[in-house]
């Protein structure tokens, strides 16, 4: 049936209507994916409880993530505390402008999120009060008593742009390099009411790579420039195809790097199960980009009842957060850049003059000089300069320097790394996942429910089936096989209950995509039957191959 333009259907076992996002949302929880934390005492939104199936999903999706990342791009894994000390939220900028702008009603007392609402409460339709910003970080206190400030982290980066002068020794002194963090984020969301969406504690994946402004490219973007994405770029109506390089060249996407970074996205996505035509990549607008980005583009994904959500952001967050907490801290934050060979420049100088400075202050004079020489003569000018020399003011006047231009020999240069960042959010992907999986189709008069999950990240890699009514030694060979696939590394169900076909429709539904039934040819020539999710199609495997016959099929 269609209404609002999305697909409903009629329930077999309920008797409503129900959207694709209903539909999966039932499902995940009927069958051990997710369901709301805390329900035994009414729940609270914005938490998930990820249930058997769903922690097993999701960290398939967090494993291939990191098979892409770290294994894929060198880059390292680190982990940090989740909450941080106050410092770190003031200089990052999230205490002062991490905020939503509120409204709360004064009939019905909902609080709203103020751009998302018109004039009147959408609840009871009373009266608005005033908007007033609303900072979504969680505030607790560390130790007792309430003098120290703590924070639960909006984001995991800060942990990693704290720990940058480990790091930095870490890899002797050079950039580029990258580090990932996965780990939860917490975000006092306004009124959450979108399952996975918008939760108010979620799991990113983020990757932070330190690299110099000046060289924005990546050895691998060779490899992919000719490849075609679909893009929205800012102030443009409709997404169209771009080839990346043409990409880079028009200015559409600000560097090379990135351009690389967002293809990476886009193959990690579409590895772990997002279909590609339900997947675009949309610029930010100038007046949407967060305060330290230059250039964000969001990886969105068309969901049935949401519309365009973003799931990934990858942005040039520049030398923002490194100049942030250098300035607050007052560590050195920089990285040395030696030339390959060093350069001849040349620079304006501040040179005193020994015969007049000499004579008129005596024992200061070298202290002055010193103090003059390490001045920049482009603040100076021929002007009258003021020195503080040991809580004295000594005034120079122009007769006592002179700017020159001198020849200096220099091997590098000290500069503070810029920060490209893609940034996960994985119940996004993981519920995009589910939703892009989701099909039904009629078989046999009856209505059967696939979650065409890729074999890759299945929580349940194969379901081992006696047929129904088996003699003793069907079961003991189903135990066997069973046992034998789990030593071999794979994570297999056994299932002896209801008819074949009610099974085989069980694990359909979670999305394992082999079946092995243990029948009575298996007693004649040591093989099984398996069947695969998807065509249904059946072939016959001996049970000594079958353990390297599905590592194959499953691509591990
Ligand atoms: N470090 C950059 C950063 O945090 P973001 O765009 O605010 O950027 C990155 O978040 C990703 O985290 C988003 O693309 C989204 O997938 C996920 N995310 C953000 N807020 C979320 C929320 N309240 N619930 C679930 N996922 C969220």
């Amino acid at each position: 049936m269609d209404r609002d333009g999305r697909r409903y259907f009629n329930h077999p076992t309920f008797n409503w209507l129900m959207d694709i996002y209903e539909e999966v949302m039932e499902l995940a929880k009927r069958r051990g994916f997710l369901w709301p934390s805390f329900e035994i005492y009414g729940g609270t939104a914005g938490f998930y409880d990820y249930g058997p199936l769903g922690a097993a999903l999701k960290r398939n999706i967090e494993h291939l993530w990191r098979r892409f990342y770290v294994i894929g791009e060198g880059f390292y894994e680190i982990e940090t505390p989740i909450i941080g000390v106050e410092e770190i939220f003031r200089a990052s900028g999230h205490l002062a402008s991490f905020t939503d702008p509120i409204v709360e009603c004064k009939s019905c007392k909902e609080f709203f999120r103020a751009d998302h609402i018109g004039d009147r409460c959408p609840v009871c339709d009373g009266e608005l009060g005033d908007v007033f910003e609303f900072n979504l970080m969680f505030k607790s206190f560390i130790g007792p008593g309430s003098k120290r400030a703590g924070y639960l982290r909006p984001e995991t980066a800060q942990g990693i742009f704290v720990d940058f002068p480990r790091l930095l020794r870490f890899f002797r002194e050079k950039i580029p390099f990258g580090i990932v963090q996965i780990g939860k984020a917490f975000r006092n969301e306004i009124s959450p009411r979108q399952g996975l969406i918008r939760l108010r504690e979620f799991t990113q994946a983020e990757a932070e790579i330190f690299v110099n402004p000046q060289e924005k490219t990546h050895p691998g973007f060779d490899l992919v420039k000719d490849e075609v994405l679909t893009l929205l770029p800012r102030g443009a109506d409709e997404p169209t195809r771009w080839r990346l390089a043409d990409a880079v060249r028009e200015g559409i996407i600000a560097h090379e790097l990135l351009a690389y970074h967002i293809h990476l996205t886009y193959r990690f996505l579409t590895a772990v199960g997002i279909s590609e035509d339900r997947l675009r990549f949309r610029q930010h607008m100038l007046d949407e980009m967060a305060h330290y980005a230059s250039d964000c583009w969001d990886a969105e994904v068309l969901l049935d009842r949401l519309g365009w959500i973003e799931v990934v952001g990858i942005a040039d967050r520049t030398d923002y957060d490194l100049k942030a907490h250098q300035e607050a801290s007052k560590v050195d934050l920089g990285v040395f850049m030696a030339y390959d060979k060093p350069k001849v420049i040349e620079k304006r100088k501040i040179k005193p003059k020994m015969e007049v400075i000499g004579p008129r202050f005596k024992q200061d004079a070298k202290r002055i000089v010193a103090a003059l020489e390490a001045m920049d003569p482009d603040e100076v000018g021929d002007q009258e300069i003021v020195l503080e020399l040991e809580g004295r003011e000594v005034t120079i006047t122009p007769d006592m320097f002179e700017c020159v231009k001198v020849r200096e020999e220099v091997s590098g240069e000290r500069l503070i790394p810029h920060v490209i960042e893609p940034s996960f959010g994985i119940d996004r992907i993981f519920y995009a996942v589910l939703e892009h999986a989701f099909s039904e189709e009629e078989v046999e008069g009856e209505r059967r429910v696939v979650l065409r999950l890729l074999p890759s990240i299945a929580p349940i890699q194969a379901c081992v089936l006696p047929l129904l009514g088996a003699r003793d030694e069907l079961v003991k060979v189903a135990r066997d096989v069973h046992r034998q696939l789990r030593r071999q590394g794979l994570i297999v169900e056994y299932d002896a209950s209801g008819t074949i076909g009610r099974r085989y429709r069980r694990q359909d539904e979670i999305g394992t995509p082999f079946c092995i039934t243990i029948d009575y040819e298996t007693l004649e020539d040591d093989t099984v039957t398996v069947r695969f999710r998807d065509s249904m199609e059946q072939v016959r495997v001996a049970i000594d191959e079958l353990g390297d016959w599905l590592h194959s099929e499953l691509g591990l």
